[in-house]
């Protein structure tokens, strides 16, 4: 789809079919990163086909690893080892947050400098919470006071003990990264618990951590110099791009949905318990792990749909199905309440005033918070012209309203779709019927 792309969404009766999900989108930026410092060959199938994927990918290029791209959905990546070629040019992050800020604690362990560039959304989004710590470890990094362009001049890393201020899992990989580059075992407590992908991903590139809960979050610690060792993976279906189709099944009590090896770790599948709340059958078989990620294959009903309150820990866990939850809230009987998210308001756009707009516009009454929104229940929608902000997640967040709404819905700026799931309109087209 072209810049400034419009798509139509007609409302449908139900959602039935079956539908296998590109590989999830968390795990593809770790494991491409992880394979371009490990030592020999790795083979990741069913990478995601997201753009922001293709961005880290990228990045790897410039920095000197060589990759190739194979039939369905392959990867296979030569690992340089730890240490990295200079790149020539800025490093090109597009719209990828995940991929500057995970990056950024793999360039910050080289000797070189590094210039890491974004789109005009990225270009927004803060970076002080990879700064201050990576700067604590001491590497040396300007930015546009505390924003996007970033220069890195890695070299010689400390072990730190950090306390993140902000519950994110970005930063919490970024700081394992350059914590395999530091001197010493650097320590790093989360508020929250929060995706614990790199974690995993390390641990099957071959490093040793330490993890234990503390309270609502978790220390995990890693020691530097650790070599790590190319990997044969598939990519479990990502589980934040199957949230559309299951919010949309959600809406009519007819659906019927299948969706085979899709991502399960609980750390991400906070999702499945409260749409279950919420009325969602969902059956879950063919558990297994794959380099120490759970894939399971989902069956799913509609029935009914009452309301949830999501806050505290859920708003982490749920930060990137929050928007799509907020789509369907009108339509569940007693409403969705969001507190405890104010992250979304820096995400790739504001999120909360994006969805506030949006449902707005389609005619529903919402109250926006700095926090979060509060979105009544039992309400009617009326298809709408909408926007998606630049934002993949509200494109798509939108398209899944649009399905019980009255009238069609035209989404302008579709072609955001593409950062993380660029198949999405077609699949979600066949998997309505009207
Ligand atoms: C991600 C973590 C989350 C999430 C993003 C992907 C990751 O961001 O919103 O889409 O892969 O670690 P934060 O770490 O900023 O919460």
């Amino acid at each position: 789809m072209k810049n400034g792309s419009e798509v139509r969404v007609r409302p449908a009766r139900n959602v039935r079919g079956s539908v296998q999900l590109p590989g999830d989108k968390s795990i593809s930026h770790r494991y491409a990163m992880l394979a371009g410092i490990a030592e020999g060959p790795s083979r990741l199938e069913n990478y995601s086909t997201g753009a922001d994927c293709a961005s880290t990918l990228g990045c790897m290029r410039s920095l000197g690893v060589q990759w190739e791209k194979k039939d369905g959905g392959v990867v296979e990546v030569q690992g340089s080892g730890l240490s990295l070629n200079a790149p020539v040019a800025p490093l090109d992050c597009g719209n990828s947050g995940s991929t500057m800020r995970m990056l950024s604690g793999i360039v910050a362990g080289q000797q070189f400098m590094s210039e890491m560039v974004g789109d005009e959304s990225l270009s927004r989004r803060p970076m002080k919470r990879v700064i201050a710590p990576l700067t604590a470890m001491g590497a040396q990094i300007a930015s546009q006071d505390g924003n996007p362009p970033l220069r890195i001049t890695g070299g010689a890393l400390r072990a730190i003990d950090y306390k993140m201020p902000v519950a994110s899992a970005q930063v919490k990989s970024c700081l394992l990264f350059a914590g395999l580059f530091a001197d010493g075992e650097t320590t790093i407590e989360e508020p929250l618990r929060t995706r614990d992908h790199g974690e995993v991903a390390l641990r099957s590139f071959g490093a040793q951590l330490e993890t234990r809960s503390s309270g609502p979050g978790s220390i995990v610690r890693i020691r530097g110099g650790q070599r790590l060792k190319g990997i044969e993976a598939r990519v479990p279906g990502d589980l934040s791009s199957a949230a559309f189709f299951l919010c949309a099944a959600a809406l009519f009590p007819g659906s019927q949905l299948t969706i085979p090896s899709l991502l399960m770790n609980p750390t991400r599948a906070r999702l499945l318990d409260i749409l279950m709340q919420m009325g969602l059958r969902i059956s879950v078989t063919q558990l297994e792990q794959i380099q120490g990620e759970m894939v399971g294959s989902l069956q799913v009903e509609g029935a009914g749909l009452k309301g949830a309150t999501i806050a505290a820990g859920d708003s982490a866990a749920l930060i990137d199905e929050i928007p799509v939850l907020a789509a369907i809230a009108p339509y569940t009987e007693q409403g969705i309440e969001v507190r405890d998210a104010k992250e979304l308001r820096v995400k790739e756009s504001d999120r909360i005033a994006s969805m506030a707009t949006n449902l707005r516009l389609m005619g529903a009454q919402v109250e926006e918070r700095e926090d979060g929104l509060k979105i009544p229940g039992g309400q009617k929608l009326r298809g709408a012209e909408l926007d998606s902000f630049g934002d993949h997640r509200i494109a798509m967040a939108f398209a899944v309203a649009a399905l019980r709404a009255e009238g069609d819905t035209l989404i302008r700026g579709a072609e955001s779709a593409a950062i993380s799931y660029p198949a999405f309109f077609e699949t979600l087209e066949a998997l309505t019927e009207r």
